[in-house]
């Protein structure tokens, strides 16, 4: 296919991405079960409706290959798979196992997430990965999924966001379990990163052809006064602090200061992919950061600037080569005013870049229960309505899934999905 401008041709395979506690309902024991149950999100509402997923696997898969998709991105959920501490539940499995033969059987292929912010609630009883014995149950655990689903699937993410999982939890405490350290917070980032050393490790024992990573959430951090040198160092020292070190540990298994080394890990190279999940951008002055002023923003006043998913892709994988993820990429828009251009911008950037970037991976496929904003905020290519269950295709939807069948965006879809539509601005 030719396109001529205002379209473009796209190199890499796109997707959908979901979290297993986001999107499945019922009623596993995980930290957000426990924490959603106090009244906690910011509608009341908890994980245990959600998109009912759980028992709807073959109608979702079938509404994916409805519209094109070849690649999904999935979770598990470890409070279903473990329980309680050395009990693995062959009925949760088998579900897992049914699940990736329904993808499989539509052409899908997985990409599985075994950690998405979901401690099991025994894990948190035992201080979750504040504790070095989070390393032995998530082993534990990674093996046995492996081991079991392992024909099923062959490539992998490790831990999701474990930045914002543990800023989150550790420092603004506005997630569980609601604390404000920053030496837990050391902790936490720690035993995740060498969690995941142990699990990419664990994983090529077990499957030799596997690609395993990990789902690094990666933000833009520039200086408010770009002319200013304070701003500039502060804006860098964030994003070190941020996203920098924690990366140099989870790919090449070195913890440089604020972290320590732990004992017996030894760097080496440790992806297999560079999974970026690219939001958003923060300006720094000094001590404070912010969403800069008079510029496009989403639902939750997240900024939109579709530069920097191509600008972080580049800086880390001069320093991590190798095949690029963008394993999630998306934004909060209720009433889809918004999606399809934000999704254009993305791509075309993505397009243009000459980077190896072989997937996309939308987030997110239905709307879901979006941790702290409970069912408030809607990220999904198709709408849904959480009381009766519906599934209805957004116009941002159908234009994802006409870009999957032209490899790309012809001029005719950029017509109708993408010129009619603008950004708002903040003030
Ligand atoms: C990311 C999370 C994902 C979802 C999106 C909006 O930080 O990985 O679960 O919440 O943000």
């Amino acid at each position: 296919m030719v396109f001529t401008d205002p379209g473009f041709g796209l190199d890499c395979e796109l997707g959908v991405a979901t979290a297993a506690t986001q999107i499945e309902g019922g009623r596993a024991d995980t930290i957000w079960h426990r924490w959603a149950a106090t009244g906690a999100a910011r509608d009341g509402t908890g994980p245990d409706v959600a998109c009912d997923h759980w028992n709807r696997i073959e109608e979702d898969a079938d509404l994916m290959a409805a519209l094109g998709i070849r690649h999904y991105r999935l979770g598990l959920e470890w409070a279903r798979i473990v329980p309680e501490p050395g009990r693995f539940d062959a009925e949760a499995l088998g579900h897992y196992r049914r699940e990736l033969r329904l993808l499989r059987e539509r052409g899908i292929k997985p990409l599985v997430t075994l950690h998405h912010f979901n401690d099991p609630g025994w894990l948190s009883e035992q201080g979750g990965f504040l504790s070095p014995d989070a390393l032995a149950h998530f082993a534990a655990y990674t093996e046995r999924v492996v081991t079991e689903l392992g024909d099923l699937a062959d490539e992998w993410i490790t831990i999701n966001e474990p930045n914002i999982f543990a800023y989150h939890g550790h420092l603004t405490g506005t997630w569980p379990p609601g604390r404000h350290s920053y030496r837990d917070l050391l902790a936490v980032e720690t035993h995740l990163a060498h969690a995941h050393l142990q699990a990419y490790r664990l994983i090529h024992r077990l499957q030799p052809a596997a690609r395993v990573g990990v789902a690094m959430h990666l933000r833009v951090f520039d200086p408010l006064h770009p002319s200013n040198p304070l701003d500039r160092a502060a804006a860098s020292s964030s994003e070190y602090l941020f996203q920098g070190a924690l990366m140099r540990a989870m790919c090449r298994g070195r913890f440089l200061a604020p972290f320590k080394q732990p004992k017996g890990v030894r760097p080496g190279r440790y992806y297999d992919f560079l999974g970026i999940n690219y939001y958003s951008r923060t300006v720094v002055s000094g001590p404070n950061q912010q969403t800069a002023s008079r510029v496009p923003v989403n639902d939750l006043g997240w900024e939109i600037h579709p530069a920097g998913l191509v600008d972080l892709a580049r800086r880390y994988s001069g320093l991590y080569p190798g095949p690029i993820y963008i394993t999630e990429n998306g934004t909060a828009d209720a009433r889809d005013a918004f999606r399809s251009r934000f999704l254009h911008d993305h791509l075309k950037a993505i397009a243009g870049s000459g980077l190896p970037i072989e997937r996309y991976y939308h987030w997110t496929f239905t709307d879901n229960w979006e941790w702290a904003e409970g069912q408030t905020a809607r990220f999904g290519l198709v709408d849904l309505d959480f009381a009766s269950q519906r599934r209805t295709v957004r116009p941002s939807g159908e234009f994802f899934a006409d870009i999957i069948a032209h490899g790309g965006v012809t001029p005719d879809a950029h017509a109708r999905w993408v010129a009619p539509q603008r950004y708002r601005t903040n003030a």
